[in-house]
């Protein structure tokens, strides 16, 4: 069966911390922030509020979008690296918050990476016919591991869900392909140690690794596809830095009015910030059905990865002739 995504959903937790917020609390100023990284305000979980129920949210908004029940959903996979607890993982509980009884349940940690590890492993699970439904989510609380008193990375992270539904789809290119890397030795510039979990990031030296693996990703994958640029209607490049975003964009030639800039809203979340990037998109008319989206991410590890795919139904995409353009899902 060709695997697709069906449906798509975001949560947000209510609190809203702005740049003027932190001001307060940090030698740092809201001209800073935006001009060295384009965040304009965050979202953070506050009291008891617990990460679990945010991805519930948001998997119950994608089910609805894609028009499915909790019983329809054979797998939950959440990319996260920020679970409410060492362990249990988080999708145990989502996926009983949600009411999907006879779900698969899995957590992975790909960091920034990780919703499209888990769309490929979604896709291949589809695909095989192991599975017909598959939420794919990722999901940060990526304030419980700041450090708040370190002004280089304290403006930087918020909290957010994003879910996407796969499963299987009659017409268009759906899911289309994959593009993975990583690089271990560079690890120390960016991690949080078990001991004193808190994010610490060489933020030069990521920026530029980040801008590189992501732009070489997305090349490579384009090309095995028989894609470019001009075949791309919408961008979502992990959202760390409005600079990034614009520098990836650039280097690929992507017209900026077909790229997402949800940082601004959401800063860095993670795991959450591609499908909170298409959630927005789709929300905001910039995602009509047939669209061909590239998304690209880069984080801790390094690890990063590329994918393409058609959104929901492919027909729109057929008429315009793209869908022959498309040489193979395969990695
Ligand atoms: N407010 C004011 N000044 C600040 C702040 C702040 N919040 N933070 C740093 N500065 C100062 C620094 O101290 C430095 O001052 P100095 O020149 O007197 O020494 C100056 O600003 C410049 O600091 P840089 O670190 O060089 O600033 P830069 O322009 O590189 O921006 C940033 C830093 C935003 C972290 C950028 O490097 C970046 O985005 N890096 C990549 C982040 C990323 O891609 N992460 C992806 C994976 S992480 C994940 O997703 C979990």
């Amino acid at each position: 069966m060709k695997p697709g995504i069906l449906g798509i959903g975001d949560a947000l937790p209510p609190r809203v911390v702005t740049n003027a917020d932190l001001v307060g609390e940090l030698d740092t100023s809201d001209e800073w922030i935006v001009r060295r990284t384009g965040i304009r305000e965050r979202h953070w979980l506050q009291g008891d509020e617990t990460l679990a129920d945010l991805a519930t949210s948001a998997c119950a908004a994608a089910l609805r979008d894609a028009g499915k029940e909790p019983g329809d959903v054979d797998h939950v996979i959440i990319a996260t690296i920020t679970p409410d607890q060492l362990t249990p993982g988080l999708a145990p509980a989502v996926a009983a918050k949600l009411g999907a009884e006879h779900a698969g349940v899995v957590d992975l940690n790909a960091a920034c990476a990780g919703f499209l590890y888990g769309l490929d492993h979604a896709a291949a699970l589809v695909e095989s016919g192991r599975a017909r439904h598959v939420l794919v989510v990722g999901a940060e609380a990526l304030s419980r591991i700041t450090d708040h008193e370190d002004r280089s990375t304290a403006v930087l992270f918020g909290d957010g869900a994003g879910a996407a539904l796969v499963g299987p789809i009659s017409e268009g290119v759906g899911i289309a392909g994959f593009e993975f890397g990583y690089d271990a030795e560079l690890a120390p510039l960016l991690y949080a140690e078990r001991e004193r979990p808190l994010l610490r990031m060489a933020g030069q030296e990521v920026y530029r690794h980040a801008v590189a693996r992501m732009t070489e990703a997305s090349e490579r994958l384009l090309e095995r596809l028989g894609l470019d640029a001009t075949s791309i209607d919408y961008f979502v490049p992990h959202q760390a830095n409005a600079r990034i975003v614009i520098a990836v964009a650039d280097a690929l030639d992507v017209p900026h009015e077909r790229v997402s800039f949800n940082v601004e809203l959401t800063a860095n979340t993670s795991a959450a910030s591609i499908p909170l990037g298409l959630a927005a998109a789709q929300r905001d008319g910039r995602l009509p059905a047939g669209a061909l989206v590239a998304m690209v991410a880069f984080g801790a590890g390094f690890v990063w990865g590329a994918g393409v795919s058609s959104w929901k139904d492919g027909a729109a995409i057929d008429k315009r002739g793209k869908a022959q353009k498309v040489k193979t899902r395969s990695t």
